[in-house]
Parts: C-alpha cells; sequence; structure tokens
C-alpha cells in the first residue's frame, strides 16, 4: 500500500475484533514514531503500549458513556506530553501538533497492516493516568484504540456509528476551508 492509499483507507472504525499483538508490531510502531518530525527536534511525545488484558480491562472502566465499542481493544496505546516538551513560540504550544503527526505516522502504518487503528478522546484523564502511573503535569492527549475491523456491526454502537461503519461521516466542504494565496481567496468555487 502507498501513503495515499492509507490516507484513503484509513477509516475510525468501531466494530472490532481481536487480533494478536507482537512485539515486532509494539517496535515497528515505536521506531515509526520515532522519527516524526517536531519543532526544534523537540520529540515531545510518550507512548505506552497497553496489551495485558487486566490493564486494559481497568484502562475500560475510564471510557466515556459513547465509547463502549472500545471494550473490544486488542491494544490501546497511550499517548501523553506537556507543553514544556516541545517549542512554545509566543501563544504557540507545539507539543499537540508534534505529537499527533507522530500519532499519525503509527495510525497510517497500522491501517497498511489492515488494522483500525482509532484515535479517541472520550475517556477520565485524570482516572486514566492514575491507572497508567503517568506523572501529574502530564497530558493524557489521545487513546488510540488497536483491533482488527469486523465486519459484524458491535450491538453497541449508536445509529449514527453504526452508519459510520458503512460510509466515512460527511466532510467540510473543501471551498470552506482551502484558500489561494490569502485568506478568503478561495480555491475552490
Ligand atoms: C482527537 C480525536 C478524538 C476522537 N474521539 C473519539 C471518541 O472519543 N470516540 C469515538 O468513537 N470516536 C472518536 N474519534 C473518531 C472521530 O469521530 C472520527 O475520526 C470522525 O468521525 C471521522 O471519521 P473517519 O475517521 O472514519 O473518517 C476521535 C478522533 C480524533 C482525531
Amino acid at each position: 500500500m502507498n501513503v495515499i492509499e492509507a490516507i484513503r483507507k484509513r477509516r475510525a472504525y468501531r466494530s472490532l475484533d481481536p487480533v494478536e499483538i507482537s512485539d515486532d508490531l509494539i517496535r515497528e510502531f515505536a521506531e515509526l514514531v520515532q522519527i516524526s518530525p517536531s519543532c526544534a527536534n523537540q520529540q515531545p511525545w510518550n507512548f505506552i503500549f497497553i496489551k495485558e488484558k487486566e490493564q486494559l480491562n481497568r484502562l475500560f472502566t475510564v471510557l466515556s458513556k459513547g465509547n463502549k465499542w472500545v471494550e473490544k481493544a486488542s491494544m490501546i496505546i497511550a499517548i501523553f506530553s506537556k507543553p514544556e516538551n516541545d517549542c512554545i513560540i509566543g501563544e504557540r504550544y507545539y507539543y499537540l501538533f508534534d505529537t499527533g503527526m507522530a500519532t499519525t505516522m503509527l495510525i497510517l502504518r497500522g491501517t497498511e497492516l489492515g488494522l483500525v487503528a482509532h484515535p479517541i478522546a472520550g475517556f477520565k484523564e485524570e482516572k486514566a493516568k492514575e491507572i497508567l502511573e503517568i506523572p501529574d503535569e502530564m497530558r493524557l492527549i489521545t487513546l488510540v484504540i488497536i483491533g482488527k475491523h469486523s465486519k459484524e456491526i458491535n450491538p453497541v454502537l449508536s445509529d449514527a456509528m453504526k452508519l459510520g461503519e458503512k460510509e466515512r461521516p460527511p466532510r467540510k466542504k473543501l471551498e470552506d476551508f482551502v484558500y489561494l494565496n490569502k485568506h478568503g481567496n478561495k480555491f475552490y468555487e
């Protein structure tokens, strides 16, 4: 699969089947995020790969109500950082941007391997940090849910989520966010 295919194929699926998680897979993800770009090469990110059943079960207790589908995860990747880990230029804080870019590398590779790699923000941060023993000053930015896409739609999904398994949720029109040369000068009519 080339990059354009991985970008187009990536979906935030919520119906998951179990998949074997090898140490080689973890190593590969880790080595890909390691070479992601970051402001002044600050590499602000931290990753915890959680595959132990007991620890996964503990994390399932901190999910938001709509995220019950996560209970089918084979691995959860916890991604955390703090503002001081990266460039702060005036009011521009780069830790979220750079950590997000690194996370995308892992998500695209997961997609290429035929896995679902679905980032979520719907969890109780403080409780999750306690379970994972993440220091107080860190922001637990996202959990990436890893599994295999199931053809059986998970019955815990809402109707909107069930629809999302079949088709990609709608996007803004290109003319609403793409400009040429200056803001407001539309590239698309
Ligand atoms: C930062 C972030 C947080 C998200 N949080 C959740 C979440 O808590 N629960 C969920 O089911 N999906 C979550 N999603 C998935 C989005 O809903 C999904 O990416 C979006 O609807 C577009 O669908 P697509 O990725 O399949 O194109 C999140 C995605 C991102 C990037």
